[in-house]
């Protein structure tokens, strides 16, 4: 095509802001330097938790105006002497404390340190132990209490302090699966901050479920013993490189962090496209994630989990293994977040970094000359996995040679489960024991995309496809047509998914232009999990997260509306977030954008998904639409064939062209 491609936005581009380091997250020097400034201005320092502490990150209006921004710490506190909670915001240069309110009592994430003690303080109420008695449980040594949040409990005052419900079960030994045996009907409240028992619900006995559901080895002899080993090499290492936060592979640079709530955040991606580095997204986060049960008796209605606000995904990161979670040539990369007490804290391979075959990228075969062109696909793959109670989600960023970007959640662990009376009709859960059904539940992943697509002024189009009427312009019936429709405002688009029109929102750059005139952009292709959420008014979390009433949402940046239900979903029962925001009903049309989308997984249990859940995977794809002048991978090499075990088949093809 001989096409130059000229970058035509250059003096807009030159106002971005995404490589700087003020995006990053808090060194393990800046973690102590702001703890130490939290501690000096807290009434209580010896008893000062940090629920979380992450990077304060700049406005990015200030930024391009030129301002001073300093380098900014955020820490969520709990005061362990009397349970309130703080939003505090520290300036790292200045070494002073810029901002500190008091939230709702509660409002602070829930500590670690508050649900790996209750436990024990439960177990000392003669209440709670007058239950388990009724259910023929002396022993409180192999009992498991499951501490949950409170907000979704009805007929309870979530204001008296920082509370928790909590479940049990029981285990038949040390390392039984507690689930396949809980303690039905037993609902205990209780106070984190003074750990006292508040309540204890008993809402009727029902029988135990004494069959063992375990998935250690041993307890699934024999294993199988055919499968065949396989092992992934790189003989001259990855083809990627890792310098402190940032990884540049390929065409692509991008920034990879943990940050305490959100987990896995990936910021400053970039394309490099003809000598140039083109932008395409200031940050991608995993904003928040509800999980609401669908059971309506009163051991289970309130079971809900916002396992990013309530808990923290990055402090639930795991450390990985090389070989078991991740196969191949891999590169890890630490976290460092704070902990509780406010010492920096790391968590070993964090973060893994590999590169994938992904079969072919292109093929054709000329049917002319029987020539064939192949060329391999492969991405670069950068995941953490948290654990979350009885769950564990994986979270899957792949980046390919044409440009593309795949997010994937994988989703595996235990269910939760309710014990029944064997054969119980019209259970709408699904059985997996005698006395044992699993719940219906959702799980909502809001992901925030800060888009900049080829800048930072962006507009987006919900694309749909349709066949014009029959008639003038289409006698014959046969015209498809695209639709698009801008977004002006927040609600200008009704933001479902609507895979009959092979609807798609689009993200175009306001400033650049491909080489035929077309507008460059980025649209979000969504997955096949998209369930909005069913729970209604007058439930708690209806309220709490109305952000999973849409698919997707539009909002132009705003630095104090970084999560999809507020900064503060522990223990509040208000409407917050994207519902919220959206009612001012702000322009959205050639702005810096923010692109929200919520990946629902409606989760009907399998037996299959039992005692532990093979991973369900769902997730969304960001594609080049217009971006490029062409097929962006005609300068990847063919491959070098190789030979192959099967006799006979060796040497059948001596070149990928052939
Ligand atoms: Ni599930």
């Amino acid at each position: 095509m001989g096409v130059a491609w000229t970058p035509a936005w250059g003096a807009v581009a030159k106002g971005t802001s995404m490589r700087d380091s003020r995006f990053l997250p808090l060194t393990a020097e800046e973690i102590v330097a702001a703890a130490a400034i939290a501690r000096a201005a807290s009434p209580n320092p010896e008893s000062l938790r940090f629920a979380a502490m992450y990077t304060h990150e700049p406005d990015k209006w200030q930024l391009r105006e030129g301002a001073p921004v300093s380098r900014q710490a955020r820490a969520l506190l709990v005061d362990r002497s009397d349970g309130s909670s703080w939003d505090m915001v520290v300036d790292l240069d200045a070494k002073s404390v810029l901002q500190s309110d008091k939230v709702l009592v509660g409002a602070s994430p829930v500590l670690m340190e508050e649900f790996m003690t209750i436990g024990e303080k439960i177990k000392e109420d003669p209440r709670y132990r007058e239950a388990l008695a009724k259910r023929g449980i002396q022993d409180l040594s192999l009992v498991q209490i499951d501490p949950w949040a409170i907000s979704n409990v009805p007929d309870v005052d979530i204001s008296q302090g920082r509370l928790c419900s909590s479940v049990s079960y029981v285990r038949h030994f040390e390392d039984d699966n507690g689930y396949a045996h809980p303690i039905e009907g037993v609902v205990a409240i209780a106070d984190l901050t003074t750990g006292r028992v508040l309540e204890i619900f008993d809402y009727g006995v029902k029988p135990m479920n004494e069959e063992c559901a375990n998935y250690l080895p041993e307890f699934n002899q024999p294993l199988r013993d055919d499968i065949a080993p396989l092992s992934i090499t790189q003989p001259n290492g990855p083809g990627f490189s890792v310098n402190g936060h940032e990884i540049t592979w390929q065409r692509w640079r991008l920034n990879a962090f943990l940050t305490p709530i959100e987990g896995l955040v990936i910021q400053g991606v970039e394309l490099r496209d003809a000598g140039e580095w083109r932008t395409v997204m200031h940050r991608a986060s995993l904003s928040e994630m509800v999980v609401p049960y669908g059971e309506t008796d009163p051991n289970h209605l309130w079971r809900c989990a916002f396992d990013a606000g309530e808990f923290g995904l990055g402090k639930l990161a795991n450390s990985l293994t090389l070989g078991c979670d991740c196969l191949g040539e891999i590169v890890y990369m630490d976290a460092v977040l704070a902990s509780e007490t406010g010492e920096p804290q790391t968590i070993r391979n964090a973060i893994c970094i590999h590169e994938e075959d992904d079969g072919i990228l292109w093929k054709h075969t000329d049917w002319v000359t029987d020539k064939v062109e192949v060329r391999r696909s492969r991405r670069l793959v950068v995941s953490s996995i948290s654990t979350v109670g009885n769950y564990e989600y994986g979270f899957f960023w792949y980046f390919y040679l044409d440009g593309t970007i795949q997010f994937e959640a994988k989703l595996t662990g235990v269910m939760q489960t309710k014990a029944v009376e064997a054969g119980a009709p019209d259970e709408p859960g699904t059985w997996i024991g005698p006395n044992l059904v699993a719940t219906i539940h959702q799980h909502h992943f809001s992901f925030r995309l800060d888009m900049e697509v080829d800048g930072w002024r962006n507009r987006v189009y919900q694309s749909d496809v349709y066949a014009p009427p029959v008639g003038p312009g289409n006698e014959h019936g046969n015209a498809i047509r695209v639709n698009k429709t801008l977004a002006q405002t927040e609600n200008s688009i009704d933001g479902m998914v609507s895979p009959q029109s092979a609807r798609t929102w689009v993200v175009v750059s306001s400033d650049h232009r491909n080489a035929w005139g077309t507008p460059t952009g980025y649209k979000l292709l969504p997955g096949w999990a998209n369930s909005t959420l069913f729970a209604q008014s007058p439930s708690h979390v209806a309220a709490r997260a109305g952000f999973a009433k849409r698919n997707v949402w539009v909002t132009p940046f705003d630095q104090g509306q970084m999560r999809a239900a507020g900064d503060f979903p522990n223990q509040n029962r208000t409407e917050m977030g994207l519902p919220a925001w959206v009612r001012e009903d702000r322009s959205v049309v050639d702005t810096d954008v923010v692109l929200w989308y919520n990946l629902g997984v409606t989760h009907i249990p399998r037996v299959e998904d039992w005692p532990v859940m093979p991973v369900e995977r769902a997730g969304f794809m960001l594609v080049p639409v217009n971006f490029f002048d062409r097929n962006p991978t005609m300068d990847v090499p063919p491959s070098e064939p190789a030979a192959c075990h099967q006799p006979g088949s060796q040497g059948e093809a001596e070149n990928c062209q052939h």
